[in-house]
């Protein structure tokens, strides 16, 4: 009798789980980084350079063996004149129409979306 009742209730608990799993519980999105709440302070280091780190620094990144375009990881190359695109910046303060990171992360052009969509980022 105890062990119909653990069997059962082991049942119970797996059926749980995979309707949990397959109602997407645990379906980690792209966009989880945009339903985050704002913090009340936003910290270079601690909120926006993860981001970064995770999505940009494989190709934009401190090693120079898998880097492809500019550094985005040193506020001096992140600021300066893009060398394929004269005239335009990665990131030109206080004006997000003109940052082509901005641009980039936003675009629905999948030859100007940033991550690459073939990076699976
Ligand atoms: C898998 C590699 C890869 C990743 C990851 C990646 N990029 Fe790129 N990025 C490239 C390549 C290659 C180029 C240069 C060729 C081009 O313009 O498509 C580039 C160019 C750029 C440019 C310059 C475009 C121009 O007009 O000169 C910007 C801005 C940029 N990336 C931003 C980002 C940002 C921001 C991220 C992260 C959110 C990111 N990239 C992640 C590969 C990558």
């Amino acid at each position: 009798m105890k062990q119909k009742i653990l069997i059962i209730s082991i049942l119970v608990v797996l059926l749980g789980v995979l309707y949990a799993f397959t109602s997407g519980a645990f379906h980690v999105s792209k966009d989880d980084y945009s339903s985050l709440k704002l913090p009340e302070v936003v910290d270079y280091n601690f909120h926006i350079k993860p981001i970064l780190s995770d999505n940009c620094y494989t190709c934009h990144g401190p090693d120079a063996n898998k880097r492809q375009g500019f550094r985005l990881d040193l506020e001096e190359t992140a600021f300066s004149e893009l060398s394929e695109s004269p005239g335009e910046f990665p990131i030109v303060s206080k004006d997000p129409k003109r940052s082509k990171v901005y641009q980039a992360i936003v675009s629905d052009d999948p030859d100007m979306q940033m991550p690459p969509p073939n990076s699976n980022l």
